[in-house]
């Protein structure tokens, strides 16, 4: 037999999870219709950058099978739970709260293997039965495409707003077209298309070169009616930096190209 939607939801209280999410802020989705595109390097540096100006951020991966979070924080930790048993988010730096499925495994390789009930039976725990300090944003990281970890937050969160990342590559653009379809389909906001790697800002000499042409996106745009939100420069100099200091690129170098547009979409939000 089936399980649904409905049947889980039957073992949660409806209330004490729309409870929860009325103290979580604004909510935006990160997602996809390709993997690899940048969803997890955004969320990570949007959230970090709300939370140094000030802001109370909870960030939720809620990608199971390849959860990479707590790596993109260069963060080893293991999740606790509270006396009545709900799961304690990190505090990765002031302000700044994560959970990632990556923190509650006892062995770092290990593989998670669940399927679309016990995926969707997590994502209600994430939500619901987290101790989830009160926010003022609280940003998900998905994982590529329509699986069942993104459909049941989208079922869950009807306030949610996505952004959604893609490359300027024809494969990267025709998954998009899936993910907004889907997303359109069951009236998610969207905010609008973050186009990740675009351009590649040259490590020697700093100047910009078109990895895409940037009709594809336009394209995109034009025919899904949604705005390009920001082009985002695939900057190798940023990522090294943020791999040698393990910090988020907007921290390991602010004044970036990349981390300047990053802080300027953050300002949107
Ligand atoms: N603009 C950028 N400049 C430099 N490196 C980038 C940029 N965007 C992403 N990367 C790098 O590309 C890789 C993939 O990015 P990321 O993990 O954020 O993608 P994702 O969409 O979350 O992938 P997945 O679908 O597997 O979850 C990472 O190593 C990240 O550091
Ligand atoms: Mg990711």
């Amino acid at each position: 037999m089936t399980t649904t939607f409905g049947d889980l939801e039957r073992g949660i209280k409806q209330k004490e999870l729309a409870e929860v999410l009325a103290r979580l802020g604004r909510k935006y989705l990160v997602f996809s219709g390709k993997g690899g595109v940048g969803k997890t390097t955004l969320s990570v540096n949007l959230a970090w950058l709300l939370a140094r100006s000030g802001q109370r951020v909870g960030l939720l991966d809620v990608d199971l099978n390849g959860p990479d979070l707590g790596a993109a924080l260069y963060m080893d930790a293991q999740v606790v739970a509270d006396e009545s048993g709900r799961l304690m988010p990190i505090q990765v730096i002031p302000g700044l709260w994560i959970l990632t499925v990556q923190h509650l495994l006892a062995e770092k390789n290990q593989a998670v293997m669940w399927r679309g009930p016990r995926k969707m039976r997590a994502i209600i725990q994430f939500l619901g039965e987290t101790a989830w300090p009160e926010l003022d944003y609280f940003i998900i990281d998905c994982p590529p495409g329509t699986g069942d970890e993104t459909l049941s937050v989208i079922h869950h969160i009807k306030d949610i707003t996505a952004l959604v990342v893609t490359t300027g590559h024809s494969l990267a653009i025709a998954d998009a077209y899936k993910a907004v379809s889907c997303l359109k389909s069951s009236n998610t906001d969207i905010k609008g298309l973050v186009e990740n790697q675009a351009s590649l800002v040259c490590p020697d000499c700093g100047r910009t070169i078109e990895l895409n042409p940037p009709e594809n996106v336009q394209s995109l745009a034009r025919e899904t009616a949604l705005n390009v939100l920001t082009r985002l420069p695939l900057d190798p100099k940023a990522a090294k930096l943020a791999e040698k200091s393990q910090k988020p690129l907007v921290e390991a170098s602010p004044d970036s190209p990349l981390s300047l547009l990053i802080k300027n979409l953050a300002l949107t939000l």
